[in-house]
């Protein structure tokens, strides 16, 4: 059943840091209809931070780049892409060790992937050395979740 919530939308913007508030404020409008919580809502905009600020600082090494976030929602679940394409991520997994940076004279924590993994349900890392990153992320909304089923069983018993 095509639910009530379900949405989609495509943002594009250049890797100007003023953009990270954006991007993250754009995600919290869009996801304000599942009627998230104050907490959701702030793990969701913290999570989409760390992705963006990830393609300006090392996909583009602060250089002019296009960044693209494509979100959708289905039933009660967000799903929230963020790409550049930058320089890429030579090992996986030894960036999403928790205080990996190959940043340490920019003072970066190192954290950015673990807040990611613990504020969202999944994260999925994609990446092709000198075309690119993708991030992917979802987290389901817990008020909507309840409503979400309710619809069904009303539409159940009809
Ligand atoms: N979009 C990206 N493009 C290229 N490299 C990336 C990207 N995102 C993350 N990385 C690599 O993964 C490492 C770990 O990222 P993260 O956990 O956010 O820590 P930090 O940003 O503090 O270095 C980064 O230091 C960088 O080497
Ligand atoms: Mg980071």
């Amino acid at each position: 059943m095509f639910s009530k919530y379900d949405n989609e939308m495509n943002l594009e913007f250049i890797s100007k840091s003023n953009n990270e508030a954006f991007a993250r404020i754009t995600v919290a409008a869009f996801v304000s209809g599942l009627d998230p919580t104050i907490e959701e809502i702030a793990d969701i905009k913290t999570a989409v931070s760390e992705a963006v600020t990830n393609c300006i600082i090392h996909g583009y090494e602060n250089t002019e780049g296009l960044i693209k976030m494509h979100c959708t929602i289905e039933d009660n679940t967000i799903f929230i892409e963020i790409s550049d394409n930058g320089k890429g991520i030579e090992d996986i997994n030894l960036a999403k060790e928790p205080l990996y940076t190959s940043k340490p004279n920019l003072e970066r924590s190192g954290m950015g992937f673990t807040i990611m993994e613990s504020f969202m349900d999944e994260i999925n890392i994609e990446s092709v050395l000198n075309l690119g990153t993708k991030i992917t992320m979802k987290k389901t909304i817990k008020k909507a979740k309840k409503e979400v089923e309710e619809n069904n069983n009303v539409c159940n018993m009809a």
